[in-house]
């Protein structure tokens, strides 16, 4: 009696199991050879990286006629003018003729209407320090071929990305393609810690720099985001946290870490901190593609900024043309996403190599002595960037 039940049970048992598993094989095959199926059957419009672990940081850069990708007199709907070379005194613009070859790694060439197909209904965010806005404007180029784009529309006010009152611009942007609905968009925060005022009601009080909590603007819009490109790293300076009056919090006080006071320390602690969070909101938003982009080389030769620093090599690739290492030249973001869902796009060797590619002393501003081996002209090396990132998404 107990026996025939039990037999009874693990029949019926085992013919459940059997049809389970009948039905995952079959789920598995079919997926295999059409990733769209799963999305219908599991309901969720999953991602995963591509199988093939390859790095796009090693390879060369190779002579290309077809580059630029777009025109540097072209481009003036958005291209800041102190970044358009074209529209300077430099005469030299050898360093636009190039594009990287990765080694081991697919790279389509970047086809503008193939490029916003992909991203239908998506939208693409920046949020990071002024070399990401570089990558922003790099983009919107790019995505438009350089040319006036009237259709593309200002949706700045629907992320409250608004002038404020006295302020001499917003802190970011957003447009949108109309035919394929893609929002590209960025966001300046070049700290990636939340900035809060002290006393909210005095405009000249000091600022809460929160190095353990993501930007508010962030963390509001993070579900609306497919593609988020994070960047930091030269804003960590004694100079720059001072004329700011940014002061480091860390746990909701001020901060008495004595290993977060150095600014190589604060920024690693940072970065790991807003990587760490945004690991765990991954989970939840299996739509978002999330990068951390590594940091952007400065070629400042004999000085700094202020004390007469330049870069006046207009030679491409005198210091070479490949990156052979594996491991990223940054180390911070490199162990900052290493374990996590977030991935490394590792651009400082590749721009390494690069120094002529900097605005140097042609700035339009030209007053006397001052030199930008910090921003890169555009078009430039930022396009490559962003090839490296349409590869990847
Ligand atoms: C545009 O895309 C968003 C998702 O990013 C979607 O919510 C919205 O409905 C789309 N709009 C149109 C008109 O298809
Ligand atoms: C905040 O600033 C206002 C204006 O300067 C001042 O009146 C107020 O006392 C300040 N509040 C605190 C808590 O310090
Ligand atoms: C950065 O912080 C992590 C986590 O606390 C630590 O393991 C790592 O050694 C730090 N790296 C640097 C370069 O300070």
């Amino acid at each position: 009696m107990k026996g025939g039940n039990y037999n009874r049970f693990r029949g019926r048992h085992l013919s459940v199991t059997l049809i389970t598993l009948i039905f995952t094989t079959i789920i598995l095959w079919v997926s295999e050879k059409n990733p769209s199926i799963t999305t219908l059957l599991t309901g969720q419009d999953q991602f995963t990286w591509p199988s093939s672990v390859c790095n796009y940081a090693k390879g060369q850069w190779v002579a290309d006629s077809r580059r630029p990708l777009y025109s540097g007199f072209g481009c003036k709907q958005w291209l800041s003018e102190m970044w358009a070379c074209r529209l300077t005194q430099r005469l030299d613009f050898s360093y636009e003729g190039y594009r990287w070859l990765p080694n081991n790694c697919e790279m389509p060439e970047f086809e503008r209407s193939a490029f916003l197909r992909r991203m239908q209904d998506k939208t693409i965010a920046f949020i990071g320090d002024s070399l990401g806005r570089q990558q922003f404007q790099s983009l919107m180029c790019m995505a438009t071929g350089g040319e006036m784009s009237p259709e593309v529309e200002d949706v700045g006010k629907e992320y409250g990305l608004v002038k404020a009152r006295g302020a001499k611009r917003p802190d970011g942007w957003a447009f949108r393609f109309p035919n394929t609905n893609t929002t590209i968009l960025y966001y300046w925060s070049s700290t990636l810690a939340d900035l809060v005022p002290i006393n909210s009601t005095d405009p000249r009080s000091n600022v809460a720099m929160h190095l353990d909590r993501p930007p508010a603007f962030m963390r509001k819009y993070l579900h609306r985001f497919d593609v988020l490109v994070l960047n930091t790293g030269h804003h960590w300076n004694r100079g720059k946290l001072t004329a700011n009056r940014w002061v480091m919090y860390v746990n909701g006080k001020p901060n008495d870490d004595s290993k977060l006071v150095s600014m190589g320390g604060a920024k690693n602690f940072t970065a790991y901190s807003i990587s760490k969070w945004l690991d765990s909101q991954l989970p939840y938003l299996p739509r978002l593609k999330a990068f951390f982009r590594t940091i952007s080389p400065r070629h400042f030769r004999n000085g700094d900024w202020n004390t007469g620093g330049s870069c006046d090599n207009t030679t491409p690739l005198t210091e070479g043309r490949e990156v052979l290492q594996d491991q990223s030249s940054d180390e911070v973001v490199e162990g900052a996403v290493k374990g996590t869902r977030i991935k490394l796009l590792d651009i400082t060797a590749i721009s390494d190599l690069r120094d002529e590619g900097h605005i140097s002393h042609y700035s339009v501003r030209a007053t006397g002595g001052i030199n930008d081996c910090l921003h890169w002209c555009l078009p430039g090396i930022p396009d490559t960037w962003n090839e490296l990132l349409a590869a990847q998404i």
